[in-house]
């Protein structure tokens, strides 16, 4: 059976984990071997470097070009080490954001070159490319608040950035699906999960049939 590359996108508090949870559960019913993995992680290095990104005080000073370049070593190792082997192993990956959220969280927010941005997404992921990218939409008031909710108000780095920040991502990616149709289907991620789940799950089953 041939691999299969799939992403989730999306801001924060849009629900990716308990989607990406229910997705793999429902695949590995259908007798599909399941990949899960996420970025920035997903291999010990990736996971010290999420660390180094989001929480140690050592990367509070982070410049946008330096945070830029640990996104993208995150996912160089990532690709090669764990991604590319499973798609070879003929398994679904299932990834937690990847290159999508470089354009956008930094070529877009950060306003960072987007030229720039797109060929270190090229150098970083190689030929690694998801096949099929999920991006679960969400206002961002509305995931803001659900992170404050389940963080207790301990929000990381990244989710200390102003609304106007997650209203660029937003966009962002919005303005990305516009631009790649037939790769990136748009969620709408203010549905309760179950009914959220279930279009998912549909619209897999359609693509990987
Ligand atoms: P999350 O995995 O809990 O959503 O947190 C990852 C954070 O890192 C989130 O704020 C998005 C951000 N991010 C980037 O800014 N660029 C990237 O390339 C990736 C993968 C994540």
């Amino acid at each position: 059976m041939k691999g299969y590359f799939i992403s989730f996108e999306g801001g924060e508090g849009c629900g990716k984990s308990t989607q990406i949870k229910a997705l793999a559960k429902n695949l590995e019913a259908r007798g599909r071997e399941v990949l899960l993995t996420r970025e920035p992680g997903g291999t010990p290095l990736g996971e010290a470097l999420r660390n180094l990104i989001q929480h140690d005080s050592e990367g509070q000073a982070m410049c946008p070009e330096a945070e830029l370049l640990l996104f993208a070593a995150s996912r160089a190792q990532l690709a090669r080490e764990v991604i590319q082997p499973a798609l070879n192993a003929g398994k679904i990956v299932l990834c937690d954001r990847y290159l999508d959220s470089t354009t956008v969280y930094q070529g877009v927010a950060r306003a960072l070159d987007p030229a720039q941005v797109a060929a270190i997404n090229q150098f970083a992921a190689g030929t690694v490319r998801p096949h099929y990218t999920l991006l679960l939409d969400l206002d961002p008031e509305t995931g803001l608040q659900r992170v404050n909710t389940r963080s207790k108000g301990a929000l990381d780095r990244m989710e200390r950035e102003p609304l106007e920040f997650f209203r660029a991502v937003r966009q962002g990616y919005l303005d990305l699906a516009a631009n790649e149709p037939e790769r990136i289907r748009v969620f709408d991620a203010s549905l309760d999960p179950e009914t959220l789940s279930q279009q998912i799950c549909d619209a897999l089953e359609r693509i990987l049939t």
